[in-house]
């Protein structure tokens, strides 16, 4: 499994993958992107940073993002995740996650990093905590998901819960 920095020559399969709305689940807002859109979405230096996830035979299965909450100077981050339903419960998005979180530890000077999930996306939240995430609390009716305002839970990881890298360094 390999975690690859996302190039344009990504961006139509990523535009077919986010308009397909199994592949964000049942959990996830529902998109409708056009190519120029996820070129823009992709190409400032402080929008989302996507890497494409590859499976162990090196087909493109997914991508997981970082991106600044509010603005850089916060230098507060958030991450997201998606895989093809195809390629799920083998293990990629665990890992996909350890890797990012080295990473960004490794690599930026940051405290925590966050994400959120729907109480009901069980596999996301296993995946969390199996990365040394904790939940840490709900931001009531922020998410807007087919037709209806819900609930998100919050998962962070601070620096100092981050024992050491298990990927990278490897
Ligand atoms: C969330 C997601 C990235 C997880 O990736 P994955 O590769 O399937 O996850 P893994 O195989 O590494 O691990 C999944 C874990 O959740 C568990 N799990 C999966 N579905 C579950 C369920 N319905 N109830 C309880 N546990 C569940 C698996 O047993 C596994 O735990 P284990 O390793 O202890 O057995 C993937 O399911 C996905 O892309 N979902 C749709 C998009 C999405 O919801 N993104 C997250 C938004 S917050």
């Amino acid at each position: 499994m390999n975690l690859r920095i996302l190039e344009k020559e990504d961006f139509p399969l990523l535009v077919e993958w986010f308009n397909q709305p199994e592949v964000f689940g049942e959990y996830n807002p529902l998109h409708q992107v056009t190519l120029e859109e996820m070129g823009k979405l992709f190409s400032s230096p402080h929008e989302i940073k996507p890497f494409i996830v590859e499976n162990k035979e090196g087909s493109k299965v997914g991508f997981i993002h970082y991106f600044y909450v509010l603005h850089p100077v916060s230098r507060l981050l958030e991450i997201g995740y998606s895989l093809i339903p195809s390629e799920r419960g083998k293990g990629y998005g665990t890992e996909a996650l350890r890797i990012i979180v080295d990473f960004l530890f490794l690599s930026k000077d940051v405290i925590r990093i966050q994400a959120q999930t729907d109480p009901r996306n069980l596999a996301s939240q296993k995946i969390l905590e199996k990365a040394g995430f904790k939940k840490e609390g709900v931001l009531r009716k922020s998410f807007f998901i087919r037709g209806e305002w819900k609930d998100n839970w919050v998962y962070s990881i601070l620096r100092e819960e981050w024992k050491e890298p298990r990927i990278l360094t490897k």
